[in-house]
C-alpha cells in the first residue's frame, strides 16, 4: 500500500518521499531575476528538512512574462553559475529541485513586464489594471521557444526536472480559459484550439530538454470563477497530456480573482477545511495514466497520508506550512505528527514584497513575544541569509 515515505522514481527521478514543495515565490532575486544568496540558502534549508522534491517559485522565461519583484528569471545564459550554485546546494543536502516555467501573459503591468502586456486577447484581467495587446501568432512562437530555450538551461544548470505553470490565470491557463481568450483563429474557440498554446508548449519544451527529462505541470482543474476554465474541460487536457506523455500533474483551482476559493485559500484550521483541490484531483486521477499531485490546504499528516493511501494520489504538495517550517517533513517522519503550524494567513506575502524576501510574519511576531523583541526588530533565522 503507498505511503506518504515511500521512496519513488518519476522519469529516471528519484525522490526520497512523497512530499513536495508546491511552488512558492519568495521575492529574493535581483530586478532582473538572478537569484541572490538567501534564496540560495532558503533551498538548502528545504533540502535539509527532509521535503522529496521542490518546485522553485515561478520562472519567468522572457522579461515580459515577468509578474512579482524579486522573481526568478531564466531567459539568460550568464545566469548559469547563480543557478548551478542553487541546484548544487539542494543536491548536497540531499534534496531534489524542479524549476517552475512561467509566462505571465495579461496577470501583469508594464512596470513589472517592461511593456504592455501581452495576452491571447485584448481582454483585461480581473484584478490587474492594464488591458493587456492580443499575441500575434509570430509572438506566440517566439515564447514557446523562450520555454523551451529555459527548459534547456535548466537541464544543463542541474535542475532535476521542470514544472511548467499551467494554472492560477497565467498564460498557459489564460489560453485555456474562455474568460481570457477570445480568439477567432486556431489558437481560440473549441478546447482543442485552446489548448494547442500548452501542447506547443509541452511538445518543444520535451524535445529540447529530451525524453529522458521529466517534465511536470501544474494544472488549474477549475478557476473557480464564473466563464474560467471547468472541470470537464480540465479533465480532457488532462488525459491528453498523460497521452502525450507528461510525467506528472499537479492540480491546483482557483486564479486571485477568485475570492475565497482562490489558490492559497485563507483559515485552513480544521481537518474538514484541508485538501480542498483533493475532490478535482480524484477526478483528475482516474482519466490519467501519470503521477498525479495535489496542493491546497494541506496541514495534518492524518489527511495527507490518507490521501496516499486511499484517494490514490501520488505526491501531497504544500507551499505555507513550509515557509513556517521547512522542517516539517522530516518533523513528521521522526514521529511528531502533530499539524502543520501554519495558519493559513497569508500574511507571508507582504514582506516578499517589501522587505526583499517571504517569511512567516506570524512565526516572527510570537518569537518576539517570545524574546521580548521590541516591535519591529527583526527575529533570527526567519529570513533565510
Ligand atoms: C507566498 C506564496 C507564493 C506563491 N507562489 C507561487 C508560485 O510561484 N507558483 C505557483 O504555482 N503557486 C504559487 N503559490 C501557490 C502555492 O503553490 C499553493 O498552490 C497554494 O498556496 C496552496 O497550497 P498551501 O495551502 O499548501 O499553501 C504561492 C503561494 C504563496 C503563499
Ligand atoms: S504568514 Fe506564516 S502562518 Fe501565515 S500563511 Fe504565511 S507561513 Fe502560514
Amino acid at each position: 500500500m503507498a505511503a506518504l515515505f515511500d521512496q519513488t522514481t518519476i522519469n529516471g527521478m528519484t525522490l526520497r518521499n512523497r512530499l513536495v514543495r508546491s511552488a512558492t515565490w519568495e521575492g529574493m532575486c535581483d530586478t532582473d531575476g538572478r537569484p541572490k544568496q538567501k534564496l540560495i540558502n532558503l533551498y538548502r534549508e528545504l533540502a535539509r528538512g527532509g521535503i522529496g522534491l521542490i518546485v522553485t517559485g515561478y520562472t519567468f522565461v522572457r522579461t515580459d512574462g515577468k509578474q512579482l519583484s524579486g522573481k526568478m528569471g531564466i531567459h539568460r545564459d550568464d545566469f548559469a553559475m547563480d543557478y548551478e550554485n542553487l541546484t548544487h546546494a539542494v543536491h548536497d543536502s540531499g534534496g531534489k529541485i524542479a524549476i517552475q516555467l512561467v509566462h505571465a501573459g495579461g496577470q501583469t503591468d508594464a512596470k513589472h513586464a517592461g511593456r504592455q502586456p501581452l495576452a491571447p486577447s485584448a481582454v483585461k484581467v480581473a484584478q490587474f489594471s492594464e488591458i493587456p495587446a492580443e499575441l500575434t501568432n509570430a509572438e506566440i512562437g517566439d515564447i514557446v521557444t523562450a520555454f523551451a530555450e529555459a527548459a534547456r538551461r535548466a537541464r544543463a544548470w542541474g535542475f532535476d526536472a521542470v514544472q511548467l505553470h499551467g494554472a492560477h490565470g497565467y498564460l498557459i491557463n489564460q489560453f485555456l480559459s474562455p474568460l481570457t481568450n477570445r480568439r477567432k483563429d486556431e489558437y481560440g474557440g473549441n478546447l482543442k484550439n485552446r489548448s494547442r498554446f500548452l501542447f506547443e508548449v509541452y511538445q518543444k519544451v520535451k524535445d529540447t530538454a529530451g525524453a529522458d527529462y521529466p517534465v511536470l505541470i501544474k494544472l488549474n482543474a477549475a478557476d473557480n470563477l464564473e466563464g474560467g476554465l471547468e472541470i470537464g474541460d480540465a479533465i480532457r487536457v488532462a488525459e491528453e497530456l498523460s497521452a502525450a506523455g507528461i510525467d506528472t500533474i499537479e492540480v491546483s483551482a482557483g486564479i486571485r480573482a477568485s475570492g475565497i476559493k482562490n489558490p492559497a485559500r485563507n483559515r485552513i484550521n480544521k481537518p474538514e477545511k484541508e485538501a480542498y483541490n483533493l475532490t478535482l484531483a480524484r477526478r483528475i486521477k482516474a482519466v490519467v495514466n501519470c503521477p498525479v499531485m495535489v496542493v491546497g490546504g494541506f496541514r495534518s499528516y492524518e489527511v495527507a497520508a490518507n490521501a496516499i493511501k486511499d484517494d490514490d494520489m501520488n505526491y501531497i504538495a504544500m507551499a505555507r506550512p513550509l515557509i513556517r517550517e521547512p522542517g516539517l517533513p522530516n518533523r513528521w517522519m521522526q514521529g511528531d505528527l502533530s499539524p502543520a503550524k501554519c495558519i493559513s494567513c497569508n500574511r507571508c506575502f507582504g514582506p516578499g514584497l517589501e522587505e526583499g524576501g517571504i517569511y512567516c510574519v506570524v512565526e516572527k511576531k510570537e518569537r518576539e513575544k517570545a524574546n521580548k523583541l521590541p516591535p519591529g526588530a527583526k527575529a533570527k533565522s526567519i529570513t533565510f541569509d
